[in-house]
């Protein structure tokens, strides 16, 4: 049965990642652009695809019959990049409501593979960070650049928020995969970001969730693998797109990391094996380092 979702009529959102990649006719970010027009809301689709992402804009704006849409070539990593996406989508939209980290790319070989048997006659190489530039580094400019956003405009005066920060992780930040080393490290390392900044966020009209799904048809994915799996193991993405809305509008959620599996979705809750001993001077530790770096009295 469909989830009744939030309203998001006339909110606006900054989508990165939002051209999708080339194999598959769409990804996360086209498909959850098209869905907010189609609610009624705007976008700035940025990506570094400048031509697949002006397409994509074009195509929904002809169906919409108005601008609802705005493309701008931004790279992740490129921190300057995105806040030139989003002066030119407050020039044009006014504000910017969501903020959607979603762009990421699969995984670079991080060193060598091992073998013993010509290490000696190899020097030793400098990690290739690439995975973990776009992938974690990438989403956290754009998590930087909501924060600032939303801390200097006025709530949404439906909502009553200054803005929400989507983040997509994957299933794979939260179960690791051996094959996916880097990835792994990057979809992990923002189930983390996301539970630290909703606790410090979340008294300030300002909400941090994620998505983790399973296996999806999109370009990141080569589509030999996804002919490996059950029908009811790979995410239908109208599903994802769902659960990326419905921590939208007036939704009072804050700090879920929702997984996501074939058509199975829950919550992954922090590790707590240990924590009801430590609780009281763990939280006391967190509150005296919060303290120290001056994020609270
Ligand atoms: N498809 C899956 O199975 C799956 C599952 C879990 C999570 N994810 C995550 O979903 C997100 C979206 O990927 P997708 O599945 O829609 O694939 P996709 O390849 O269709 O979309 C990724 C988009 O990111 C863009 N991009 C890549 N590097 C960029 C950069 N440096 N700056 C700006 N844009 C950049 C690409 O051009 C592309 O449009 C990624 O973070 C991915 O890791 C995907």
């Amino acid at each position: 049965m469909k989830m009744t979702l939030p309203e998001v009529s006339g909110d606006i959102a900054f989508v990165t990642g939002a051209a999708s990649g080339k194999r598959f006719a769409t990804g996360f970010g086209l498909a959850l652009s098209k869905e907010l027009v189609s609610r009624g809301a705007s976008v700035i689709m940025t990506d570094i695809n400048e031509d697949g992402c002006k397409k994509a804009a074009a195509e929904i704006n002809e169906k919409a019959g108005k601008n609802a849409v705005i493309a701008v070539k931004a790279d992740t990593t490129c921190f300057e990049d995105q806040v030139a996406a989003y002066e030119l989508g407050k020039e044009t939209f006014g504000r910017v409501d969501y903020f959607f980290a979603n762009a990421g790319i699969g995984e670079h070989h991080w060193i060598p593979l091992f073998d013993p048997t010509t290490s000696s006659s190899r020097p030793i190489t400098k990690p290739n960070m690439t995975t973990l530039d776009v992938t974690l580094n990438g989403q956290l400019n754009t998590a930087s650049l909501a924060f600032q956003v939303f801390e200097r405009q006025e709530p949404n005066t439906r909502t009553g928020f200054r803005g929400k920060l989507v983040i997509t992780s994957s299933i794979i930040g939260i179960w690791p995969c051996k094959g996916l080393p880097m990835y792994s490290t990057a979809k992990a390392g923002v189930v983390s970001f996301m539970r630290t900044m909703a606790g410090y966020y979340g008294d300030k009209a300002i909400t941090v969730n994620l998505i983790a799904p399973n296996i999806t048809a999109t370009s990141v994915v080569p589509p030999r693998f996804l002919a490996l799996f059950d029908d009811d193991y790979v995410c239908p993405l109208e599903l994802v797109i769902e659960q990326m809305i419905s921590v939208l509008g007036s939704c009072k959620d804050n700090g879920r990391a929702i997984c996501i599996s074939g058509k199975e979705t829950w919550d992954h809750t922090q590790h707590d094996a240990m924590f009801e001993k430590n609780r009281v001077q763990f939280e006391k530790m967190e509150y005296e380092f919060g303290k120290w770096m001056g994020l609270w009295e």
